[in-house]
């Protein structure tokens, strides 16, 4: 973990009530796919945590949705404004189990961190495709980005306003994958769990307090002990969940 100043480079709305920042500074301690950046916000004592949605040497895109005060202060920053962000937080996506043909589902604000896991899983050789699932065509983002790295995409909302009419459990039957990786609200998560037939990870969004393992005010009970989901976590494996 390093506390690092970033500039905000830019920042736009990309969907309803969601925005894309995009930022400058050191990323060398971010070193996977899924893990997050803790937020310092003036005027809030409780950092604000958000997955790493990409990142190279210098640069780091996040997205997020405006839910409440901090977020929505932050939708209001401006270029080249400095921000204090913990970088380098959490466990991240492990590749190594992807197999050939992973399936990546992001559900919501889950979206962001599956865009660098397809980067680099394309870069491995690997043939993922993903399932993107939104409420509504006004919440859609993202498609044509994961589309340009050259994954297979399909988009569902549930109120059948744009892509398949759904939940992304609705586009998984009937597929064939190696592997899965999911980021999403917990409802999604569980089912996900519930109707997948390989092995798989799950990114989970615990409300956090320090965001590095000390305060223990993430802890959740896994079937290998308690764990921290900033510092053991966000990503677990199906195997060793309890829901
Ligand atoms: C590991 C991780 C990754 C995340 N990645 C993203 C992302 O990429 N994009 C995105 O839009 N959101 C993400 N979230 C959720 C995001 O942290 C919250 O939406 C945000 O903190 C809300 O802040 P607020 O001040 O606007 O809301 P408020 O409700 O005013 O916040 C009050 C407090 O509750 C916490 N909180 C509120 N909602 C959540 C939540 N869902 N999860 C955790 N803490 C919460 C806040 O951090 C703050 O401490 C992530 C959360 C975690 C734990
Ligand atoms: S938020 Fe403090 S230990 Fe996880």
């Amino acid at each position: 973990m390093k506390q690092v100043i970033f500039k905000i480079e830019s920042q736009k709305k990309i969907a309803e009530s969601v925005m894309q920042m995009k930022l400058s500074g050191n990323t060398e301690d971010i070193t996977a796919s899924g893990q997050f950046v803790n937020i310092k916000l003036d005027g809030f004592y409780l950092r604000r945590p958000i997955s790493v949605c990409d990142y190279d040497e210098g640069s780091l895109t996040i997205i997020y949705k405006v839910v409440g005060e901090g977020t929505a202060a932050m939708s209001g920053y401006e270029a080249g404004r400095e921000l204090d962000i913990l970088v380098g937080l959490g466990n991240g996506y492990d590749l190594s189990k992807s197999g050939d043909r992973p399936l990546l589902i992001g559900g919501g604000v889950g979206v962001p961190p599956m865009y660098n896991l397809c980067k680099k899983l394309i870069a491995e050789g690997k043939h993922p495709s993903v399932i993107l699932g939104f409420n509504s065509a006004s919440d859609v983002f993202f498609e044509e980005e994961f589309k340009s790295l050259g994954a297979d995409v399909v988009v569902t909302t549930v109120d059948g306003s744009y892509g398949i009419r759904g939940f992304v459990t609705n586009a998984m039957e009937g597929r064939e994958y190696s592997y899965f990786y999911t980021c999403g609200p917990e409802p999604m998560l569980k089912a996900i769990y519930n109707v997948s037939n390989t092995s798989g990870q799950f990114s989970f969004e615990e409300r956090m307090g320090c965001g590095f393992g000390a305060c223990m005010g993430c802890s959740c009970k896994t079937k290998y002990g308690n764990k921290r989901i900033c510092k053991d976590g966000p990503v677990l494996e199906k195997e060793e969940i309890i829901w």
